[in-house]
């Protein structure tokens, strides 16, 4: 039996090595190494201005804050999501509109952008859903029309390129996340990336309490001023020092992910009871982050069986994503949207099975993975 984890950070000596040496010094936070990363990312992802954040989420949220939405305002935002992307706008006291997925990619229904725009539309945030990137040029050209800003929730889509154009450079914003298990780690932690260098100075003293001089801009060691109602939402030293070395390796995760995604496709062909999420291709370079396969109406009842089935033969999996947001408490309580239908994210919430494809797998494995559902659904019958 093999034993097959969903996600499993790659950590080596060189992340290691990195943190002992942020900790045999003593610059904890504005250092070097954060600007390097931002530096570094904005060289992988091909341009644009990188900031690193706590996080994802509070990257998402900064983007709101430098908008300057609030009550009364309201932000487009797809149904089938992490809740982080909700969130970042609930922060602000605006509301978060949601719109259905598109059931073969679960990216945001693109027609159902345009029914959801109202006169309190400020913003429409996409997610490049599991490293899918969105059809942007067609969300892009509604924004212009109706004047939003676009941001997009690049949590999973490192690597993600949309005609050429990396995630998080083809809206106005983007957020990524170095969660344990994403395509690269800092632990926690996460970069904003934008095209405009007028965002990417105002973002970088929102992160920072709204300081007008950083560290080591002060003529005078403490002395500054503060115009902005900033937060403290910065990346470490010791997170950036991680940052820095997973950067190196993130291309060959990447290719190592491709080649899984391929390799469990192929091991999946002929099991009719289920249908995988698109793979992308030609304009959409995927980052596969994970293999949704979606269970048929005939087996979808038994998906924690197969889950279970599973996991006793060796195979971790996930559920990406637990429900429809607006169907989970907070958002269903707050805006009455129990009876409001999100079918296609409904479908992939309660009757999918996410697969790992992670840089820690491969071929054999996917191979086993194949053969292990094969057999659990075979056992169904
Ligand atoms: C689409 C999406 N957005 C945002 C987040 C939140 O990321 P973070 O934990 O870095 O804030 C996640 C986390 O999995 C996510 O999947």
């Amino acid at each position: 039996m093999r034993n097959i984890s969903f996600g499993k950070p790659i950590i080596g000596d060189e992340e290691r090595n990195a943190v002992l040496e942020v900790l045999k010094g003593s610059q904890f936070v504005h250092g070097p190494l954060a600007k390097k990363f931002e530096a570094d990312f904005a060289g992988f992802i091909g341009g644009g201005y990188a900031h690193t954040v706590a996080s994802c989420t509070a990257g998402l949220h900064l983007a709101y804050i430098y908008l300057g939405i609030g009550p009364g305002d309201e932000v487009i935002v797809p149904a089938q999501t992490h809740v982080a992307t909700a969130h970042s706008v609930e922060y602000t006291g605006a509301r978060p509109v949601f719109v259905d997925v598109d059931a073969t990619t679960g990216n945001i229904d693109i027609d159902g952008i345009e029914a959801a725009i109202s006169p309190h539309t400020k913003a429409i945030s996409v997610v490049h859903y599991l490293g899918l990137p969105v059809d942007m040029d067609k969300v892009n050209a509604l924004a212009r029309k109706h004047n939003l800003f676009v941001v997009e929730d690049a949590a999973l889509a490192l690597g993600a390129r949309y005609k050429g154009v990396h995630a998080g450079l083809m809206g106005d914003v983007g957020s990524f996340s170095f969660y344990p298990v994403k395509h690269i780690t800092t632990a926690e932690g996460g970069m904003f990336t934008t095209r405009h260098a007028d965002v990417a100075e105002k973002v970088a003293r929102l992160k920072a309490f709204g300081y007008d001089k950083m560290v080591g801009e002060r003529v005078v060691p403490g002395l500054y001023d503060v115009d902005l109602l900033g937060y403290n939402y910065r990346m470490n030293e010791i997170e950036a020092a991680i940052g820095v070395e997973q950067l190196k390796r993130v291309g060959g995760f990447l290719v190592k992910r491709a080649a899984n995604d391929t390799a469990l496709r192929k091991a999946l062909e002929g099991i009719d009871e289920i249908t995988c999420l698109s793979a992308g291709g030609g304009d959409f370079e995927h980052a596969h982050y994970c293999l949704v396969a979606v269970l048929g109406e005939t087996v979808a009842e038994k998906r924690y069986d197969i889950i279970n089935g599973m996991r006793d033969m060796g195979v971790g999996t996930s559920v990406y994503y637990p429900g429809p947001v607006p169907h989970l408490r907070y958002y269903r309580e707050k805006y009455d949207l129990g009876r409001v239908d999100f079918p296609n994210a409904t479908r992939i919430s309660n009757q999918s099975l996410a697969l790992s494809v992670g840089p820690h797998l491969d071929e054999e494995d996917m191979i086993y993975v194949g053969r292990v559902l094969k057999q659990i659904l075979g056992a169904l019958k």
